[in-house]
């Protein structure tokens, strides 16, 4: 199944205050398989007593094809993205958890958002009402290291809002960033996001309980790097451009 063969609708939407509840205690119902993807990755059909039928991304630790530069377990990193994007009050991660008792194993379950797959990145950046979005994504991705920001992977949902999905490349301890968002070099960053970046910092840096869910599923050597990147983006707000980088910073494919 692709999910260009048919347009999907998802009765749950990415905004519902129990979105994560219900991910966290819904039952399994079908699965179907998304043969495009690198992983064993699948569309659940979920059913909760309370929210009735709704859709998710479930991505088993068990179909994960192991990766020379990153420990098992790339689900966690889905979820961490989630939990990162929670902390900084940046809501542009559709609600992520982790299900230990999915069908195939352990897994992320990611609300399925609702989209026409033609939609990326390259479509869309011409369109100037979503510059302010795909600038959050700039800077969220420089913090969090994405190493696999790819043009389709920024979902425009029936209302407007873009999400970024395929999140399990980011938070290396080592500076890995690949990502198509590059048309904002030299952006500096916006005075409200500073203020999220710096509270965080703080946070993590403190082991404040408000980030100890976020904490738990990455390493200490990781989360220090990630305050070490705070620390950098809060000197230096301003995105950076290719040529700052000496190495490939495109994912493949781009889209
Ligand atoms: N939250 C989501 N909402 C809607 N569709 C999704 C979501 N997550 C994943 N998908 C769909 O499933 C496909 C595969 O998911 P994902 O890209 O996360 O897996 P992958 O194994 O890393 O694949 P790829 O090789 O494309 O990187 C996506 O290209 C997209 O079509
Ligand atoms: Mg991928």
């Amino acid at each position: 199944m692709s999910a260009a063969d048919s347009p999907l609708v998802n009765a749950w939407k990415p905004e519902a205050p129990w979105a994560v509840e219900a991910l966290r205690e819904a039952e399994f119902g079908e699965l179907r398989l998304i043969y495009h993807s690198s992983n064993y990755v699948y569309l659940a059909t979920l059913q909760h007593p309370e929210h009735g039928e709704g859709l998710a991304i479930y991505k088993p630790e068990q179909g994960e094809q192991p990766l020379y530069d990153f420990p098992d377990g790339l689900y966690r990193r889905e979820v961490a993205a989630y939990e990162f994007s929670m902390i900084l009050d940046w809501p542009i991660i559709p609600p992520t958890v982790a299900r230990e008792d999915g069908p195939h194993g352990p897994g992320s379950l990611q609300l399925f958002i609702q989209h026409d797959p033609n939609e990326h990145y390259f479509e869309l950046r011409d369109r100037d009402r979503y510059d302010e979005q795909f600038l959050r994504f700039a800077y969220f991705d420089l913090a969090a290291n994405n190493a696999d920001r790819k043009g389709g992977h920024l979902l425009l949902d029936p209302d407007g809002r873009i999400w970024g999905i395929d999140n399990g490349l980011c938070f290396h301890a080592i500076e890995k960033f690949r990502t198509v968002i590059w048309d904002y070099a030299g952006n500096v960053m916006p005075e409200a996001w500073m203020e999220d970046l710096v509270r965080v910092r703080g946070c993590l840096a403190l082991a404040d309980p408000t980030t100890e869910a976020f904490r738990a599923l990455l390493s200490r050597s990781e989360i220090d790097a990630l305050v070490a990147r705070l620390d950098h983006l809060i000197g230096h707000p301003v995105l950076p451009e290719m040529e700052d980088f000496a190495r490939r910073v495109h994912p493949w494919p781009l889209v």
